[in-house]
């Protein structure tokens, strides 16, 4: 515990990450300078491209040219890359955009593991980009938290406290009509910036040729109100199809009164369908395991690769020895006894569900000791689905 708190000391420039709930989070911009010393960053501008080359990556490519934005979705090839600007200027440039580096790159897992001062139920993904001198996404703002911390290269950052969040008509990306900038900052590698929703920015790649920029963006999820509406809609007609929800019978009118108009739905009809809706209830465990389901399922875009057959004997021996990780891909949640995992609620008490709530919370276990045949079958499905990984 002591180390988690050490760890986001520095990552939060000395404050205890208490202090930043309270001051920071969700309501002003923090500037951290050398949040993490000596970073390089976690992957090279080949590399990055590389992945945007990847079916199983999402990626954009944005430009900027004569004052119109332009925005290409990858996977791209080599020659989408050849075909860009040689020499960027202020009237033409680009950025290169990779979502979800978290899922394909150890390290990047490990980086947004250092935000563990948010749960994980906030997260969304590690975002990298590249953009050479005077490239960017524009001035515009975000629907989620996010810490951008600056890699390679360094990147000019205005922020404005404007109010006027209007876009411009017709970009293919969401960029602000106006921007007044309140304040900026150059940052360096290591150098970040907390954003907290809906506060404009801009960012502009600053290089003088050596170190184009990446930027680390670690963003999570503030998901709106009416999504967790429709979708808990939708996990409440699950349990009503289940039968889990009491809404027994049928509609009964036996004390039906003529009516002056057969085609008008009566006062009494309204009021009694009403009274049987109003049975529609749920519990705070209902809410917990529609969160739980919910944001662990993984995104529409992520596939799980099953692991070949491995005989349950060996499975247990490489556990025993070298512990399991989550895979790259993996969302693992948890509320009281039930353990979410990619969307699949099961449920554990005790010597289990401590070793559980370990895998969830640090993405990783050592299992040396585990006894429970049942918690060894589930590891060994979860494994065999894909789920988990002796690699990652
Ligand atoms: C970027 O890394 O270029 C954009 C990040 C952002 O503005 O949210
Ligand atoms: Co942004």
């Amino acid at each position: 515990m002591q180390k988690k708190k050490n760890n986001s000391l520095q990552l939060l420039g000395g404050l205890a990450p208490e202090t930043f709930l309270a001051d920071y989070w969700q309501k002003k911009p923090l500037l951290i300078k050398n949040a993490i010393s000596d970073f390089a960053g976690l992957l090279t501008p080949d590399e990055l491209a590389g992945l945007a080359c990847e079916d199983a990556v999402q990626s954009r490519i944005v430009k900027y040219k004569k004052g119109q934005w332009y925005a290409d979705q990858g996977p791209f090839d080599e020659d989408d890359f050849a075909n860009l600007p040689e020499k960027p200027t202020v009237d033409n440039n680009w950025t290169l955009l990779v979502q979800s580096v978290n899922h394909h790159l150890p390290e990047g897992a490990a980086l947004l593991q250092q935000f563990d001062f948010i749960p994980h139920a906030r997260l969304d993904d590690l975002m990298v980009s590249y953009a050479p001198n005077g490239g960017g996404v524009g001035p515009h703002f975000d629907s989620y938290d996010v810490f951008l911390l600056q890699g390679q290269g360094k990147r000019l950052w205005r922020i404005s406290e404007q109010t006027d969040l209007s876009l411009v008509d017709g970009a293919p990306l969401r960029i602000l009509q106006h921007f007044d900038t309140s304040q900026e900052w150059l940052l360096e590698a290591g150098d970040m910036l907390y954003l907290p929703p809906h506060l404009a920015h801009w960012g502009i790649a600053v290089s003088d040729g050596d170190d184009d920029c990446m930027t680390y963006s670690i963003g999570f999820r503030a998901p709106k109100n009416q999504e967790l509406a429709t979708e808990f809609l939708g996990f409440m007609q699950d349990q009503l199809n289940q039968d889990k929800l009491v809404l027994n019978g049928i509609y009964q009118d036996a004390d039906l009164q003529l009516q002056d108009h057969a085609a008008e739905i009566g006062k009494e009809m309204i009021a009694k369908v009403s009274a049987n809706l109003q049975k529609i209830k749920w519990s705070n465990e209902a809410i917990a395991e529609f969160l739980g389901t919910y944001l662990s399922e993984p995104k529409a875009d992520v596939v799980f690769e099953p692991n070949k057959k491995m005989a349950m004997r060996n499975f247990t021996e490489k556990l025993a020895k070298i512990g399991i990780a989550l895979d790259l891909k993996s969302q693992m949640l948890f509320s009281t006894d039930n353990f979410y995992l990619n969307g699949e609620v099961t449920t554990w008490v005790g010597e289990p569900a401590n070793i559980l709530t370990k895998l969830a919370d640090q993405r990783y276990i050592e299992a040396r000791n585990i006894q429970d045949a049942p918690l060894l079958q589930q590891l060994y499905d979860w494994y065999i689905a894909g789920y988990l990984s002796f690699d990652s």
